[in-house]
């Protein structure tokens, strides 16, 4: 049997220069490095620069992305964009990245799924190119989350950084098994009850303003540990695999107790998974897509290698993904 396959050609990333550590944090709030890698294991942050939007990282990492698949940015069709820190409340981000690129023959809309976005936007992407809509899809996950946080509230703001991770997806035909190289699996999933455990307290419609992240971080992490193993679980069910078949877990970069916990949970070693929370903090949507351009980059993730990404954000939203590289 022929099918059409989303396969990963290309993998692009961008950090803004600007690096805020630890130590400056514990300088103007009352926290300390101590605290903060203990809890979180986090120990420096990249922030936007003033004037540099989230479009102009998208645009970097889609960029670096074009160059590492080595396809025309006539060739793609889609450009998808997962964020929740758009330039403005519209036109989607995701036209403002089109136009950077001079990419004229795409569609170009933006994912609002907060950290699951990245997810999101593979899985959307993925069904457009199975349904035959399209060919070639820029898959961008990118944020400023240095703009919604509170920077008095040691809670939240000392979690979060920003920066933009690209894939390029090219169909291709697989024969329907697991060994097709391309995208397996996605499994999407969100709980709207959840709303108040990780949200921004402003928005156009509500209060006219953009306002600031607020979460219940013991809760949030309590539902992390339990809906991320079961959606890995059931992404591995669904494809008749095992955890010892994942080459890479890629998981959402919210905290390094949360990864820990659901490798460990999984029977994933530490050797196979890919951590960049110490480096990068919490970049939301662009969390899964910066790891995964590390570690193409240092040569981890190769050809052929089974990935397994997961991720939770507000919404609640949670969801996996298989991916054969
Ligand atoms: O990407 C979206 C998903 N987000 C997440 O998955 C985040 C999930 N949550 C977490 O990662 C963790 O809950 C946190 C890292 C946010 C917090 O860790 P925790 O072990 O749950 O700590 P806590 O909130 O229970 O706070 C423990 C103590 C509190 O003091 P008291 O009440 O015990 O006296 C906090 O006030 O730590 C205090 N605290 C801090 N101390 C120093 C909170 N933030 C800080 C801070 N520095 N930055």
């Amino acid at each position: 049997m022929t099918v059409r396959r989303s396969v990963v050609v290309g993998c692009g990333g961008y950090l803004p220069e600007k690096i805020l550590t630890n130590d400056e944090l514990a300088q103007r709030l009352d926290t300390s490095d101590e605290w903060i890698r203990d809890r979180s294991g986090i120990t420096q942050r990249h922030i936007a620069a003033e004037g540099e939007l989230t479009s102009d990282l998208a645009f970097a990492a889609a960029h670096s992305a074009l160059g590492a698949a080595g396809v025309s940015v006539q060739d793609i069709d889609m450009i998808l964009l997962a964020t929740s820190t758009p330039d403005e409340t519209f036109p989607a981000t995701a036209t403002v990245v089109q136009s950077k690129l001079g990419a004229d023959n795409a569609m170009s809309f933006d994912i609002q799924a907060v950290c699951s976005g990245f997810v999101y936007a593979l899985a959307t992407a993925d069904n457009f190119i199975k349904s035959g809509q399209a060919e070639t899809a820029m898959v961008i996950g990118a944020e400023t989350f240095s703009r919604i946080l509170d920077w008095q509230d040691r809670g939240t703001c000392v979690l979060f950084g920003d920066g933009a991770g690209a894939v390029v997806l090219k169909a291709e035909p697989g024969q329907g098994t697991t060994a097709d190289r391309g995208i397996l699996s996605t499994h999407l999933h969100s709980d709207g009850r959840l709303h108040d455990l990780l949200y921004v307290d402003g928005g156009p419609s509500s209060t006219g303003e953009v306002g600031f992240l607020r979460m219940e971080g013991k809760e949030v992490f309590r539902h992390a540990v339990v809906k991320m193993a079961e959606v890995t679980v059931e992404a591995l069910e669904a494809n008749g695999l095992t955890a010892s078949d994942i080459d890479w877990f890629v998981p959402h970069q919210a905290n390094k107790r949360i990864i820990d916990g659901t490798a460990k949970k999984l029977g994933i070693n530490g050797d196979r998974v890919v951590v960049t929370i110490d480096q990068h903090a919490n970049t939301s949507a662009a969390s899964i897509p910066l790891a995964l351009w590390v570690a193409t980059r240092d040569d981890r993730i190769k050809r052929d290698n089974l990935v397994l990404i997961e991720a939770l954000g507000g919404g609640m939203t949670w969801g996996s993904g298989l991916v054969r590289w």
